[in-house]
């Protein structure tokens, strides 16, 4: 059916003029602006999620919150990179998020190479965050949350927690520092850090 004919159909019932139902141009036109702000975010999510591995988390573990510090991977002299690496070459980094820092507060990693960030909550939930990498994640008390990503360029990233988690939320953030390929050689041998 034609849009106009029912339009003019609603017109005549309600006795109403011409002028109470010109909107058809205008309206037209801001569908078509939604429409395309919608296929814009879908463009948007697809890229992210198909080309920069911005993916839902689909990792499920749980643990412990209260007595994190008891934990075999959690305790405080087991926190940041993981000496030995996954059989693929990955490096492990275990993280505690607590009010109001991630811990250890400082940690150095290597550029170019899949670091897997494994972080636990010792207290509310808290948000992991680094600009300008897929490192993104919530971390909810009683769960591990998982993030694998690789930093492509050398320099010092911010680690953010997105979430709100209390007064001092604002400033609780911890520093990753990522080191070039012969940088890493030395740090790991213990040779002085840039
Ligand atoms: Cu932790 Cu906001």
């Amino acid at each position: 059916m034609n849009p106009n004919s029912w339009i003019s159909k609603i017109r005549s019932r309600l006795g109403l003029c011409e002028q109470d139902l010109q909107i058809e141009h205008l309206e037209k036109n801001w569908l078509y602006v939604a429409a395309a702000m919608v296929a814009f975010m879908v463009v948007i999510l697809g890229i992210g999620a198909l080309f920069l591995h911005l993916n839902p988390p689909s990792h499920w573990e749980t643990i412990e919150s209260p007595s994190l510090h008891l934990s075999a991977e959690f305790a405080e002299d087991k926190l940041g990179v993981q000496p030995t690496t996954l059989p693929d070459g990955t490096i492990q980094v275990t993280l505690v998020a607590a009010r109001y820092g991630f811990y250890p507060r400082e940690i150095f990693v290597p550029v170019d190479k899949n670091i897997q960030f494994r972080i636990a909550s010792l207290d509310v939930i808290h948000g992991a965050h680094i600009p300008m990498t897929n490192m993104g994640t919530m971390i909810l008390p009683g769960h591990v949350s998982e993030v694998t990503t690789v930093f492509p360029k050398p320099g010092e990233y911010p680690l953010l927690c997105n979430e709100y988690c209390g007064m001092g939320h604002d400033h609780m953030w911890s520093k990753v520092t990522v080191l070039t390929q012969d940088e890493w050689a030395a740090h790991k041998t213990g040779g002085k850090q840039p």
